[in-house]
């Protein structure tokens, strides 16, 4: 029996453990919760760095010094020869750049010609089966499905995952899938059950994954029979 030891983050029996991905542009939200010890990278889009009111490569540069793990940062061009010479760009700012890619006819260009150079990719937008088979035809290291915006539209963002997973694992797809838009703690359940192999997740939802009543109610109980008790860990 694997005794459960952990090696660096991951623990043995959860070297296929669902990653953590911050999903923000904040760096003093990135730095509070990095030092939890359990994040495994982040995710940006052009609105969140619209948000940051950084010089854009400062900012990049400042998270990627603080996030070790996957960064993913996004093009914004229309042609797929833009993209890949931004891609190519993005890649040199620092060594854990993902390389952001819209899931379009360019940017599905894009992400086999990066794919092919050994960038990593993230092919971001993605709301159907057919969006996802082609992110992977396409060799991209992510797919991001945006859950949150799908339930917004009135469908099942959750379902989308399910069936992305079914079909990677029908062709031994090796993309990941990246759960986004995420707007609940219960997206980030729901997405883990359905098999997604990331979520990434805003800091206000990644305060509320810990919280639960009865955790509240029953530490309370546990301190005050402790107190009562009279007695004392060394
Ligand atoms: O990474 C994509 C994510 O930031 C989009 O989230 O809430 O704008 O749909 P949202």
């Amino acid at each position: 029996m694997i005794k459960n030891e952990f090696i660096g983050k991951y623990s043995i029996q959860g070297l296929l453990s669902m990653e953590f991905f911050l999903d923000s542009t904040d760096l003093e939200e990135i730095k509070r919760l990095n030092n939890l010890g359990i994040i495994d990278g982040l995710t940006t889009n052009p609105s969140l760095i619209y948000k940051a009111k950084t010089p854009f490569e400062k900012l990049i540069k400042n998270i990627c010094s603080e996030i070790k793990g996957p960064v993913s940062v996004e093009t914004v061009a229309e042609s797929s020869s833009q993209m890949i010479n931004q891609g190519v760009r993005l890649s040199k700012m620092a060594k854990n750049i993902v390389v952001k890619l819209p899931m379009t006819w360019e940017g599905i260009k894009a992400c086999v010609e990066l794919s092919k150079i050994n960038i990593n990719t993230n092919v971001t937008l993605c709301f159907s089966t057919s969006q996802a088979i082609l992110a992977a035809k396409a060799g991209a290291t992510y797919v991001s499905p945006f859950i949150g915006r799908l339930d917004d539209a009135n469908l099942d963002g959750v379902q989308l995952i399910r069936e992305i997973k079914q079909i990677y694992s029908n062709f031994n797809y090796k993309t990941k899938i990246l759960a986004a838009s995420i707007r609940t703690k219960n997206h980030v359940s729901q997405s883990a059950i359905a098999g997604a192999d990331v979520a990434t997740i805003p800091p206000k939802v990644f305060d509320t994954l810990v919280n639960h009543n009865l955790t509240d109610q029953g530490l309370e109980i546990f301190n005050s029979d402790w107190n009562k008790s009279g007695q004392k860990i060394l």
